[in-house]
């Protein structure tokens, strides 16, 4: 059995399971992910960096099901959390302070001091403020909190200006020379932060592999600075993650080995432990979302193949101009095309899943799978025209078991009076 996404006579599988009928059993619309594929896809970052000491912290922001976790934790993942949220979720799944790095802007007092008290393996500073805060909770919690500043390079990633996170205008991280300050302060004035690391993260999807190389040269340099002129011994330096995807034909997903080619001899002169942060890659491609052809509707200027799935379920294409590609999941018959907008129920004329494609022409009551919804699908989902979030299914070693109950309405309401 091939692992992921596959015809077998002429029907859609995940890891050999046809999807038509986890539809006939969990409804639609529907998360379904393949098991097999975030193992292989984890162990592809794993294999990339296995000749250095690494831990691959996957990032919980892009997939966050507690079975998606609980897989990953077997594989030996640690795990990037940007809230006290995701912090709850990884300590349910049982994962050690030491595997879990703490990221975000905005970390409150309350989650900064439940992070120390599970003992994460570092906290990314994204600010002096920031720093001075988790200063004071940990010296009232008498602890040393071990920080990694994350610095902000002023490298374009490339990739689309929502999810372009390392230039000057963007809220996060610090630039070199306040960075370099903040370091000192460390050392002088903070004195309950240990600073252990540098963090670097510049955005998300990221598809030309000359980047990460410019990532680490910067970086790397700026590592030897810190500690020449602070006298700080570094331990780690964790370059997030952004690793791009195929999500068209035409794409290649990110070639890591110039990274890691640019990366591992650097990492041996400075005797530093790798961190890398990967959501996406890990996740986006071991999931589809289901969904059901309510109706056809020509309309004057353009064809609409309504959806029982909309921007509430995946809000990516509505957000970014993302594109997934849509498939039948019983193969359609060869031939006949035409440009469609896949849209959905939802009161907005934003709500697409796709516009203007050259399709297959799917039939009413047709079943469909958007591909490359595993990552920032479900967690991204809202509530908006009282829609219940669908079930997510995860399948294991060929099996298909419920990761998510659907939501109803009820439970829509239940916090309303
Ligand atoms: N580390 C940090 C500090 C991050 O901010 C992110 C993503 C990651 C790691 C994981 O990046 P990845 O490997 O998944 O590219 N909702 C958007 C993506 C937002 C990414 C936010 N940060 C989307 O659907 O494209």
């Amino acid at each position: 059995m091939k692992p992921g996404f596959h015809y077998v006579n002429g029907q859609l599988c995940v890891d050999g399971v046809p999807l038509s009928e986890l539809a006939e059993k969990h409804g639609s619309p529907l998360y379904v992910y393949s098991g097999a594929l975030l193992q292989a896809n984890y162990r592809r970052v794993a294999k990339a960096f296995a000749k250095t000491d690494c831990l691959v912290a996957y990032s919980v922001k892009s997939n966050s099901n507690l079975s998606v976790l609980h897989l990953l934790e077997q594989e030996g993942s640690g795990f990037d959390i940007v809230s006290g949220g995701e912090l709850e979720r990884v300590k349910k799944v049982g994962i050690k302070g030491e595997r879990i790095i703490f990221a975000g802007v905005g970390k409150r007092a309350d989650e900064m001091q439940a992070a120390i008290k599970h003992g994460v393996l570092e906290f990314n500073l994204e600010s002096e403020a920031e720093a001075e805060r988790l200063n004071q909770v940990a010296a009232t919690m008498k602890r040393k909190a071990p920080v990694a500043i994350r610095v902000n390079p002023n490298i374009d990633a490339k990739t689309h200006v929502k999810i372009t996170t390392g230039k000057k205008e963007n809220k996060f991280g610090i630039s070199m020379n306040r960075a370099m300050a903040l370091a000192e302060r460390i050392r002088t004035e903070l004195t309950s932060l240990e600073l252990i690391g540098l963090h670097c993260h510049i955005g998300s999807q990221i598809l030309d592999s000359s980047i990460h190389p410019q990532v680490v040269s910067v970086v790397t340099d700026f590592a030897r600075e810190v500690m020449a002129r602070t006298g700080a011994k570094l331990k780690t330096l964790n370059f997030g993650g952004g690793f791009g995807i195929a999500y068209k034909a035409e794409q290649k997903p990110l070639d890591l080995k110039p990274f890691a080619d640019a990366l591992l001899p650097e990492l041996k002169k400075l005797g530093v432990k790798l961190i890398l942060e990967p959501g996406r890659s890990i996740s986006a491609p071991a999931g589809v979302l289901l969904t059901k052809v309510e109706y056809f509707k020509q309309g004057e200027a353009k064809s609409f193949v309504i959806l029982d799935a909309s921007m509430s379920e995946l809000m990516r294409p509505t957000l970014y101009d993302a594109y997934h590609e849509i498939v039948p999941v019983l193969k359609a018959r060869k031939g006949k095309t035409a440009v469609l907008d896949f849209v959905g129920p939802v009161c907005e004329s934003g709500d697409y899943l796709a516009l203007d494609r050259e399709s297959f022409v799917p039939a009413q009551g047709d079943l469909l799978a958007i591909k490359d919804a595993g990552a920032y699908g479900f967690v991204m989902a809202s509530h908006y025209n009282t829609r219940p979030n669908p079930a997510e299914i995860l399948v294991v070693d060929g099996k298909a078991q419920v990761a998510r109950k659907r939501e109803t309405v009820a439970d829509l309401m239940k916090h309303e009076l």
